[in-house]
């Protein structure tokens, strides 16, 4: 059975007339209660982000101007996805390791988390998050 992709997107539903609205709900294409919602803009150029990953929280990412290349990683394997459609989101799941590079200049980047900040759930070290998930793979 093929694997299946680190890259779950959520397309948002989207609204035409003088703008473009986007509508994100619950229990649509967030698929958590959102607790907590930041937002990054003013990117430092060619400065990657990211690099850790969390041992319970949800989130989804948007990238709702400009344009990012994310990368997500389960220690087995890595993907790479580009955002630069407002209404395209990536959902990233628990212990997915997660980096954002080429960030351009301007980009927005709108995040829904299933949980407030808590440093305690981040592993910020790839050799920690790699022994844990080869830790439960050997289970
Ligand atoms: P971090 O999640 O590491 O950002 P990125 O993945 O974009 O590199 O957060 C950067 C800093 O901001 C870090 O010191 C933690 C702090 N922070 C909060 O205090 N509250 C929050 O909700 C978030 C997301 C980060």
């Amino acid at each position: 059975m093929a694997k299946k992709s680190l890259i779950e997107k959520v397309k948002l539903q989207t609204i035409s007339d003088d703008c473009l609205m986007c509508v994100a709900e619950v229990g649509k294409q967030i698929p958590f209660p959102i607790k907590r919602v930041y937002y990054m803009v003013d990117s430092a150029p060619n400065l990657p982000r990211g690099y850790h990953t969390h041992k319970e929280l949800q989130q989804v990412f948007f990238c709702i101007r400009g344009k990012m290349k994310m990368i997500l990683d389960d220690g087995f394997s890595r993907e790479e996805i580009t955002l630069d459609d407002p209404s395209e989101g990536v959902v990233l799941r628990p212990m997915i390791w997660h980096e954002m590079h080429d960030i351009d200049k301007d980009t927005i980047m709108l995040i829904f988390a299933s949980d407030k900040y808590v440093e305690d759930d981040y592993i910020r070290e790839y050799a920690t998050f790699k022994r844990l998930v080869d830790k439960k793979a050997t289970k």
